[in-house]
């Protein structure tokens, strides 16, 4: 990695992952990310994307026209992963005009809409994904599990959601937050539990977790 990317990779972490940070720094600290997160990403041998198009792959089998709404996509790095497994029938949504602006130009997605995930509607009918997929956001101050009632809104019954996730936030109060929330989901019977497993590969810096529920 060269010295230049590595120092502003290692600034814009630092602020992302800053226990203090509101929604709306993080949301600033990715605009700001945006025009070289790729690069960074890749330095730091970020493969969760690909680990998450695997397993849209295996639940999806040959249906490659699923409708599915990759939820805080960023600059599209999962999207590109779902394209080289066939998947064609892709939306995006971000809170960062900046991170949505670089997925834009890869013409990956059909439908790109900035809006935020939490406990707030998202202007998005009932029942309209076979599934969404969530990767490397699941984080302090960026996407929690207030967001997930309404993630299960969108997608159709029998259809998924699939998070990929730092595994050592299961550790923390944040995690184990989520965890009630997602046990909550199942014990009312809007989600069944399909899979919880440790991901395959995440990063150089992370392990990572694989959450696949279906929608009841
Ligand atoms: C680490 S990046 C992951 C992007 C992409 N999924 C990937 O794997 O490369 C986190 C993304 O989550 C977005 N984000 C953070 N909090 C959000 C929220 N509450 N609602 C929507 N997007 C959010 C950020 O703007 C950023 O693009």
């Amino acid at each position: 990695m060269t010295t230049e990317l590595s120092r502003r990779t290692e600034e814009y972490c630092k602020r992302v992952l800053d226990k203090n940070a509101s929604n709306q720094d993080i949301v600033e600290a990715y605009n700001d990310w945006a025009q070289i997160y790729d690069d960074s990403v890749k330095s730091l041998n970020y493969e969760c994307p690909s680990v998450a198009a695997e397993e849209m792959k295996k639940l999806f089998q040959e249906k490659q026209d699923a409708l599915i709404l990759d939820a805080a996509a960023g600059t599209g790095l999962v999207g590109s992963e779902l394209k080289k497994c066939g998947f064609h029938n892709l939306d995006a949504l971000d809170a960062s005009e900046e991170m949505l602006e670089i997925a834009k130009k890869k013409k990956l997605y059909k439908n790109v809409v900035c809006d935020f995930l939490g406990p707030n509607r998202l202007d998005i009918p009932d029942d309209t994904y076979d599934a969404v997929v969530i990767v490397g956001s699941f984080n302090p101050g960026h996407v929690n599990g207030s967001c997930l009632a309404e993630l299960i809104r969108i997608v159709k019954s029998d259809g998924y959601i699939v998070i990929v996730m730092r595994k050592e936030l299961l550790d923390e109060k944040f995690g184990r937050d989520l965890l009630e929330i997602m046990d909550g989901h199942v014990s009312a019977g809007r989600w069944a539990v399909v899979s919880r497993h440790p991901a395959p590969r995440y990063s150089s810096l992370n392990k990572g977790m694989v959450f696949v529920h279906r929608v009841q």
